[in-house]
């Protein structure tokens, strides 16, 4: 069993947007730290979220630690303006650039977190010789575009993989889950080696958010 306490970051896709600055006031006064912002361009992924501009109208709002998700095609088309809209980690997806290494470096010279995401069926091999350079590595437990979706099973077995892997290096890059997971499948993941669990609908849809927190704490750590 781990010892370090899991880190929840919770998918604003499943938040009111009608109210965002609340939410992340509500957020924040319930204990969270992080926060996952999910960027889809309507190309990498067929939904359409929102962009540097919206982010940076939250950052004005929030002290929260913004854990940015770009779900879009070239995304070094556009670190420099998510970093100016105040992200404090940047994931691009392995699928979405020829050139994975250069945007990760450009992510960190620009002194932001960079972590790379893995679609489900993207082997971990693509983020083997990165590892060292990677505050995080994404496995994404659905296929990205949607909140809302059931958890894809061999997941779990590559997150152990990655676990074994970057233990092997002895790195610390974390490991972060996104997708489907719920109060019935956050211990199995921390237990196979999840530090981060990313979650929408599983966290919005039960306030109050403290005790839905605590919730999630208990049942990954207790
Ligand atoms: C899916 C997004 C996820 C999504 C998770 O493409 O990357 O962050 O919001 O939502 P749930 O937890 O509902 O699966
Ligand atoms: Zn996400």
């Amino acid at each position: 069993m781990t010892q370090k306490k899991t880190i929840i970051s919770p998918s604003l896709l499943s938040c009111d947007f009608s109210r965002l600055a609340d939410e992340l006031k509500a957020l924040e006064e319930a204990g969270l730290e992080w926060a996952h912002l999910d960027v889809m361009d309507g190309m990498f992924v067929p939904n359409i979220t929102f962009g540097p501009p919206v982010i940076k109208s939250m950052r004005k709002e929030s002290n929260l630690f913004f854990d940015c998700h770009l779900m879009i095609e070239q995304p070094e088309r556009y670190i420099q303006e998510f970093v100016d809209a105040g992200a404090d980690l940047i994931c691009v997806h392995a699928e979405a650039t020829n050139h994975l290494e250069r945007v990760v470096s450009a992510i960190a010279d620009a002194g932001v977190k960079p972590a790379v995401a893995l679609n489900p069926a993207t082997p971990l091999d693509e983020i083997k010789y990165l590892i060292p350079q990677l505050y995080m590595v994404l496995i994404m437990s659905v296929n990205p575009g949607f909140g809302g979706q059931k958890y894809i099973p061999f997941c779990t077995e590559k997150i152990s993989e990655l676990k074994s892997m970057i233990t092997a290096q002895k790195a610390e890059t974390l490991i972060q889950v996104d997708g489907g997971v719920t109060m019935e499948n956050c211990r199995e993941l921390v237990e196979a080696g999840a530090d981060v669990l990313v979650s929408g609908s599983a966290f919005f849809k039960f306030p109050p958010y403290a005790e839905r927190y605590k919730k999630f704490i208990e049942t990954c750590n207790g």
